[in-house]
């Protein structure tokens, strides 16, 4: 009955995480899949996690079904950090917020209201970007196509190329956008290309659908939230999918949060109503204890601060990390390579160049592991495994 069912090739970035975990090499690096890991390569349960878990604990609250949007509290929560708590959006309670499965749970509950409500609208995706952006919005039934954004020559953006793109779609096309911390490249819009960017959305009636997976790991909260909050000032209707996974090192509890900001509130009311309606045909609830987790932490000022402290420490430890690896491979190669997109790409990925089959090598002869793009996640170094990796990489570069 199933004999026409093909096997599954694997997830290119999850088969690598089991790839990794059964390797059994002494010396090896996981650099691949987005965990941010602490100096001592383990995946760190923040403090402030850790003390809003006992006050849950403490509560003993029994685990009935959530409403199907979520818990309330948490929903507001969510929109003060993504918009700011003064946002005039905000305010006027004109965005629709659901409580989601993590960040691809909000990018497939939007995608499906998408192809439910527009269903000629077609998406364009950064080329590159994540590989699962492509499978969610082709599995919701979305055509995508991809707009110019990385040079591979240069390392910079393709601005120029991805304006004229974006000036030439119909109106209507969903325009898909990393508010900072690109996955896969590292290389974010400038604010002044952002502000740019943003009339050209309005003026076409693009529809933005922004992806925040990684708030406060480029430059701050509020600052890698600044694109999303520019697209709301602009009177764009936007989707915000934003996660929690790896800002709270809560990976495994799925939460995260879809936001739609509409004209006014009314039409908002009915905006949840229908991403209601999809969320109960297809999982009927959110999951309760990540989300009550965040709440806690959220809703404490003396938790909030910690957790901003906490973040902050996570951002440090990748710039670190990627200083002593551009100061490693600078003293190897000097002039002959240049490695300063180490330095200005941000949060936890970095486009390294390297080739496919240099990617294979550096996995088979050193046990390091990179996505076979040339992504590699820079939280999985450390103090202990930077120079093992800068040597693997020059051996390999240099062969
Ligand atoms: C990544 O890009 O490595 C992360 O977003 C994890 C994932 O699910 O792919």
């Amino acid at each position: 009955m199933f004999s026409h069912v093909p096997p599954y090739p694997g997830d290119p970035i999850l088969s690598l995480m089991e790839a990794f975990q059964q390797d059994p090499r002494f010396a090896k690096v996981s650099l691949s899949i987005g965990l941010y890991f602490d100096e001592a390569g383990r995946l760190p349960v923040l403090d402030c996690v850790r003390q809003a878990g006992e006050l849950l604990a403490r509560e003993q609250s029994p685990s009935g079904y959530l409403p199907i949007e979520g818990i309330a509290p948490y929903r507001q929560l969510v929109q003060n950090l993504v918009f700011g708590t003064q946002h005039e959006a905000v305010r006027s309670q004109r965005i629709a917020t659901v409580q989601t499965l993590g960040g691809s749970g909000a990018l497939k509950l939007g995608a499906d209201f998408i192809k439910h409500y527009f269903p000629d609208a077609e998406v364009w995706l950064s080329d590159p970007t994540w590989d699962n952006h492509l499978a969610i919005f082709q599995g919701a039934g979305l055509r995508t196509h991809s707009y110019p954004y990385y040079d591979a020559a240069t390392g910079s953006l393709r601005f120029d190329a991805m304006l004229d793109t974006l000036r030439s779609l119909p109106s209507g096309s969903v325009v898909l956008l990393h508010a900072s911390c690109h996955n896969p490249t590292g290389v974010d819009l400038s604010r002044a290309q952002w502000q740019q960017l943003i009339p050209v959305i309005v003026e076409r009636g693009l529809i933005p659908f922004v992806d925040m997976a990684y708030q406060g790991f480029g430059d701050g909260l509020d600052e890698d939230a600044w694109s999303v909050r520019a697209l709301a000032d602009a009177g764009a209707q936007t989707f915000v999918a934003n996660s929690f996974s790896k800002n709270f090192s809560l990976y495994g509890e799925r939460v995260g949060g879809l936001s739609v900001v509409c004209s006014d509130a009314a039409t908002a009311g009915n905006v949840l109503g229908q991403l209601k309606a999809t969320v109960r045909s297809n999982y009927s609830s959110p999951p309760t204890h990540g989300a009550r987790l965040v709440q806690q932490v959220l809703a404490s000022p003396q938790l909030s601060a910690q957790w901003a402290q906490e973040l902050a420490q996570m951002r440090g430890r990748i710039k670190d990390m990627r200083a002593q690896l551009h100061g490693a491979l600078h003293e190897r190669f000097g002039e002959r390579r240049d490695f300063g997109f180490l330095l200005t790409q941000r949060g936890m990925f970095s486009y390294t160049g390297i080739t496919e089959p240099q990617v294979h090598r550096l996995r088979d002869e050193h046990g390091v592991y990179l996505i076979r793009s040339g992504r590699m996640c820079m939280s999985g170094l450390s103090g202990a495994n930077v120079q093992y990796v800068a040597d693997a990489i020059a051996k390999v570069l240099e062969a």
